[in-house]
């Protein structure tokens, strides 16, 4: 079945500043200086980087939910798809990135964040001619599943070396093989291949997301099998456990079969040829990842006589494989890695024989009888780029890393090479002193700068003090005073892990309250009394509970907690007392603290707003938020007390008297995150920020005058994706500077341009 795709127009354009005027509301774009809040790199996981084959210099970093990236020459990365907007959120899962063998500045994406009804829209396959600075979209007839389970497989997307017209995409959820005649824009389904997959990570998921079938795996071309028409023969591989799995077409997809001879006890994950050594190598797991895999093995196949070798290093050792590279300066130079070889860090591979004898990354005595417990690491760990890491490791002692599915040498330069951890980059410059006699120490470094990829959970924004503090998923959190550099994650305590909720005191800035998403983490809240710089656990908060947001008091003595798991509705604790129940409050109640006064608590659930004065120990509803059924955020004015902005989805209301009454705010027809600055005249209203719809349009905006005017802020180059995730805080000190955290892009922060 051919299908006929259209392009989506606008990508390409320049940012459409013409203002959208009515009689009743004015909305204008402003141009504003965007850049990511830097926190050195990394975050999350990257799944893959992939190296031009041709090109000296040209790779690309894909994430799950944190776009695609372009590395520079000075190690840093370029992010690509920040142009991504509501409509298009979907756009930073990359589920599979090829870049162009012959066309070397042409680079696609196929891009689509899930194929359960998380995520109502198809994928898309981007296309780029400029390695990435611009692209074009071309919708696909299913979904893709850059967040989904196996979405470190692959490549899923190749293309031919042999004719750079050819693209195959492999697709997820019994969608089968797609091929693409005319370089990436129409595809149709290859219906004479064997298998669309079967294998699922967990049948029994109602939410669709670990039931989905993970499909094929990865395509490779073997570019020694060139044709007038391009290369005849394709290696293919797919998710089926138990069954076969890669199958090869000899005649440029007229038949295919399984490659004969294969043991399919498990997946392959990777199958990379070796040009010179005329082989295709594979690792195989028990499991899609990125989590899972407790067996597997690493094979050869050779071309040449369809003959298969075992070459797994470690039989046995209770772990799958996953990354895999060739050198393909040095044929015969390979390396793997585990999956996941959780305990006591993972180990990485190499061997310079073609797989007949490997050298582990560290000496570890391992397996069993040798086992002499200690490490000897063969690298120097160099997180310098990203300090966040050194603390974060104190809490969670792998250096190299897991879900390593990213492993590339760089294809022009044997000591260059990269890989994807389930934090961050990882790489150097020195990977052949690991071939010296005797054994040199190569470097094993952060290498993620300008790869922001976290999701961001809460921000703070103080009048004095540090301009910024975080709570992120998966790595915590971090305090900056300098938005240019990177800050080292929160201690005592690290958690190591997510952060769900941050706050500081508005009378008292000093005071800062966050709280742990981490369950069996110890004390899961921990407070500062100096602007984040020292900290301590906050002992009142249970261990038996964690998450939810957090407000403290104007004065920094009174703490609020809503939404935490194990802990029954809305709790107060009042200089270090036990937590207890706040009454009036439902469960689930959304809570902002007066920014002035000590013993004043805002919060709002449904229709319903809710003041305390009494510091939080009771609540009555003060009046009602038109016919909203949710209410989203609540912004506290810090210059002014008892004035605050809550955000539901019919709009945004105002109040000038402690909750006691409302108007609301025109123009808005639903928000979510709502956040308060410095006002554009010295004693005016503060600047308004505001994620949600104007005239139908799901963005970024700001008001310095209560919703009569608006200005824009998104551009053509910066959307923010989903504007129900963004996470708003302003700056209380310089006008119009505004903090804009993601769901996978880090932080940004803009400020007006002038001119
Ligand atoms: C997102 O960008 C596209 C392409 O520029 C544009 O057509 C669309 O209207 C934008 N959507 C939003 C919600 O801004
Ligand atoms: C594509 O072809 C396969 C057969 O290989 C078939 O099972 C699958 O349903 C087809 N997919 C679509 C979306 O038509
Ligand atoms: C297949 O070819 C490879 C490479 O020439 C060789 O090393 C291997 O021994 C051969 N295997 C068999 C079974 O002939
Ligand atoms: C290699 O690095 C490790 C860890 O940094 C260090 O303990 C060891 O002494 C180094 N070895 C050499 C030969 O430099
Ligand atoms: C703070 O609010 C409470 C309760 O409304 C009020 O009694 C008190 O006077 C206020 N404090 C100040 C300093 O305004």
């Amino acid at each position: 079945m051919a299908i006929q795709s259209r392009r989506i127009s606008g990508i390409l354009s320049v940012a459409a500043s013409a203002a959208l005027l009515s009689h009743a509301l004015s909305v204008q774009s402003i141009p504003y200086a965007w850049n990511n809040v830097r926190i050195g790199g990394g975050g999350g996981f990257v799944p893959n980087i992939i190296f031009n084959p041709t090109k000296k210099g040209v790779a690309y970093a894909r994430t799950d939910i944190g776009a695609a990236y372009r590395l520079n020459p000075d190690d840093s990365w370029t992010p690509l798809l920040d142009f991504a907007n509501d409509t298009h959120w979907n756009f930073w899962g990359s589920d599979a990135l090829a870049t162009d063998p012959v066309d070397t500045d042409k680079v696609y994406i196929a891009a689509g964040m899930y194929t359960n009804s998380w995520d109502p829209s198809n994928g898309h396959i981007l296309k780029s001619t400029n390695k990435g600075d611009n692209w074009e979209a071309f919708p696909l007839p299913f979904k893709v599943g850059g967040n989904m389970p196996g979405r470190g497989v692959g490549e899923r997307l190749a293309i031919d070396p042999n004719n750079n017209k050819i693209l195959y995409l492999g697709a997820r959820s019994g969608k089968g093989l797609w091929k693409s005649v005319d370089a990436g824009e129409t595809w149709t389904n290859v219906t004479n291949f064997p298998s669309v997959g079967t294998y699922i990570q967990d049948p029994s998921d109602s939410s669709g997301y670990t039931s989905d079938i993970i499909g094929i795996t990865w395509v490779t071309f073997d570019k020694n099998s060139k044709t007038p028409s391009g290369s005849s023969r394709i290696f293919v591989g797919v998710a089926n456990l138990g069954s076969d799995n890669v199958f090869v077409t000899t005649d440029s997809g007229a038949t295919w079969e399984a490659l004969a001879g294969q043991d399919n006890t498990f997946m392959s994950h990777k199958g990379v040829l070796s040009p010179a050594e005329n082989a295709l190598y594979l690792s195989y797991a028990n499991g899609a990842g990125p989590f899972d895999g407790t067996e597997g093995y690493v094979k050869k196949f050779f071309i040449g006589n369809s003959s298969w070798l075992d070459i797994t290093p470690t039989p046995g050792a209770g772990y799958g494989y996953g990354g895999l590279a060739v050198d393909l300066q040095k044929p015969g130079t390979i390396m793997v890695a585990p999956l996941n070889e959780w305990w006591p860090d993972s180990d990485i591979m190499r061997s310079t024989d073609g797989g007949a004898t490997w050298s582990s990354i560290f000496n570890w005595g391992y397996p069993p009888p040798n086992y002499v417990g200690t490490r000897t690491p063969f690298y120097n760990y160099d997180v310098s780029r990203a300090p966040w890491i050194s603390t974060f490791a104190t809490g969670d002692t792998k250096q190299i890393g897991w879900m390593i599915e990213g492993l590339s040498i760089d294809p022009h330069d044997s000591d260059h090479w990269l890989y994807g951890t389930g934090l961050t980059v990882y790489g150097g410059h020195d990977l052949t002193n690991w071939d010296a006699n005797p054994r040199k120490n190569i470097t094993v470094a952060s290498l993620a700068t300008g790869l922001e990829e976290t999701a961001v959970l809460d921000l703070t924004a103080p009048i004095s003090g540090p301009l910024l503090i975080s709570a992120v998923g998966d790595v915590g959190g971090f305090v900056h005073s300098d938005l240019t550099k990177p800050s080292p994650t929160f201690t005592n305590p690290i958690w190591a892990g997510t952060v769900t909720g941050v706050d500081h005191a508005g009378a008292s800035p000093g005071f800062i309250v966050r709280v742990s998403g981490i369950s069996g983490g110890g004390i899961p809240m921990a407070t500062s009394s100096d602007g984040g710089q020292t900290w301590a656990p906050y002992s009142a908060a249970p261990t038996t509970a964690n998450g939810g947001k957090v407000a403290i008091s104007a004065n920094g003595d009174t703490i609020l907690w809503t939404q935490a798991n194990g802990l029954s509705g809305v709790q107060v604790s009042a200089n270090g007392a036990p937590f207890a129940a706040a009454s009036g409050l439902p469960s689930g109640a959304i809570i902002a603290s007066d920014k002035l006064n000590n013993s004043v608590f805002y919060s709002a659930s449904g229709s319903k707003l809710f003041v305390s004065t009494n510091g939080g120990v009771s609540f009555t509803q003060t009046t009602t938020l038109g016919n909203a059924n949710s209410a989203n955020a609540i912004a506290v004015n810090p210059f002014t007390a008892g004035a605050l902005f809550i955000s539901t989805n019919v709009g945004i209301f105002h109040s000038t008297d402690f909750g006691k009454t409302l108007t609301q705010i025109s123009g808005v027809s639903n928000a979510w995150s709502i956040a308060l600055g410095a006002p554009k005249t010295s004693g005016g209203t503060p600047a308004l920020f505001v994620a949600g719809t104007i005239k139908g349009v799901k963005s970024l905006y700001k008001t310095d005058d209560l919703g009569t005017t608006w200005n824009k802020l998104a551009d053509a180059k910066h959307g923010f994706a989903s504007t129900a995730n963004m996470v708003l805080a302003a700056d209380k000190r310089t006008y119009g500077q505004v903090f804009v955290g993601t769901n996978g892009r880090g932080i940004f922060y803009g400020v007006p341009r002038s001119s």
